[in-house]
């Protein structure tokens, strides 16, 4: 994968850009709040998933203005392709000048991992975080597996609308059938997905995060299912009643779960915010690992204000493993990364780029 430039205009504080990119390196640097990771927002919305800071798409378009656009030429299995999203009141996706419905059709043409300081709550945070960054990199691989992911939430949300009225009145019993036969076959699916990509990212990350720290600390991770694949039919049927109490289904992967485990304790109970932070970025670049693997190509790296937060022998030991693949990444002071990486250099500033 390779990003050869992008346009920018009213996207956020950028009122007008066009950069052209280095095949490997990109350093986007300058000081607080000029647009650094604005930019970086700006390519990541073209592999399909939503902004990774939570944004909203009203939120994208500059102050006071109408219209604008972020577009990118891109290469994705040795083929140019040319992306561009309209932002104004809406968002608009254009794929090799097509429009196209959401900005999801762009999941698995155009293949990014993306490392923000906000991914410390991979590890700290709530099991939402670490289900999400599974579907995100799972649905860049496979997009059929966006399609599973839909249809099981559409009907966990129609059981989880008519379980309610299970207790008053049986008899919705047979509308439930159905709604569980499609959560148990979609479920399934979405379980051995998720389980077969964490086995691969364990195939790389214990090496990533022992060279991360220094050559002192062991890592595992664990998928922790709330129930078998196989048995999940039975066990929706056989929890109606006591979904019916709660409100909503209890069982399922939308519940399932990830630990991290540093010298055989729990991360998230025990780890340091240093170790934390070490986990969360061994397993974004774990995850680029595994999806140059079973694609082919090497994803986009977006390392977001990475630097920042940590020691020079982390520093240098990541500059290291990204070498192989463009990567873009945003920092206040571009000279330890510019010692070690060549590549090109943008200097953002009020929004304007040089
Ligand atoms: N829709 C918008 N229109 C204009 N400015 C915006 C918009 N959204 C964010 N900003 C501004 O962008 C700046 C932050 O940019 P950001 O890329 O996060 O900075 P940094 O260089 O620190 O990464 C802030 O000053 C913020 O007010
Ligand atoms: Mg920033």
């Amino acid at each position: 994968m390779l990003i050869k430039n992008i346009k920018i205009k009213n996207f956020r504080n950028i009122e007008n850009a066009e950069l052209s990119f280095d095949e490997k390196m990109n350093v986007i640097s300058g000081e607080n709040a000029q647009g650094k990771t604005n930019i970086i927002e700006a390519l990541w919305l073209f592999c399909g998933a939503k902004s990774f800071r939570g944004a909203k798409d009203g939120e994208f378009l500059r102050f006071g203005q109408k219209k604008g656009y972020i577009e990118i030429i891109f290469i994705s299995g040795g083929t140019e392709h040319n992306a561009r999203i309209e932002v104004s009141d809406k968002k608009t996706c254009y794929l090799d000048s097509n429009s196209i419905k959401t900005s999801g059709e762009y999941a698995g043409v155009l293949r990014e991992v993306v490392f923000s300081p906000s991914d410390i709550a991979l590890i700290d945070g709530g099991p939402d975080k670490r289900r999400r960054f599974l579907d995100i990199s799972i649905g860049q691989l496979y997009p059929g597996y966006i399609s599973f992911l839909k249809e099981y939430n559409r009907s966990v949300l129609q059981r989880n609308r008519i379980i309610k009225e299970f207790k008053y009145d049986p008899s919705v019993s047979i509308l439930l059938d159905s709604f569980e036969e499609k959560i148990a076959a979609s479920g399934e699916k979405i379980i051995d997905y998720r389980k077969k990509f964490l086995e691969k990212i364990n195939s790389h990350l214990p090496d990533i995060f022992w060279g991360l720290s220094g050559e002192k600390e062991k890592i595992k991770s664990l998928y922790v299912a709330n129930e078998e694949s196989s048995m999940l039919l039975e066990r929706l049927k056989y929890l109606r009643k006591e979904d019916s109490l709660l409100g909503f289904t209890s069982v399922g992967p939308h519940r399932d779960d990830i630990e991290f485990f540093i010298n055989g304790v729990s991360a998230k109970n025990y780890g340091s915010q240093g170790q934390k932070r070490s986990v969360a970025i061994s397993l974004k670049l774990a995850s680029l690992n595994v999806i140059y693997e079973l694609s082919g190509e090497y994803p986009v790296c977006l390392l977001d204000d990475v630097m920042s937060e940590l020691d020079e022998k982390r520093q240098k030991y990541i500059l290291n493993h990204v070498r192989e693949w463009q990567t873009f990444i945003t920092c206040c002071d571009p000279s330890n990364v510019e010692r070690l990486s060549g590549g090109i250099i943008f200097n953002v500033k009020n929004g304007g780029v040089v």
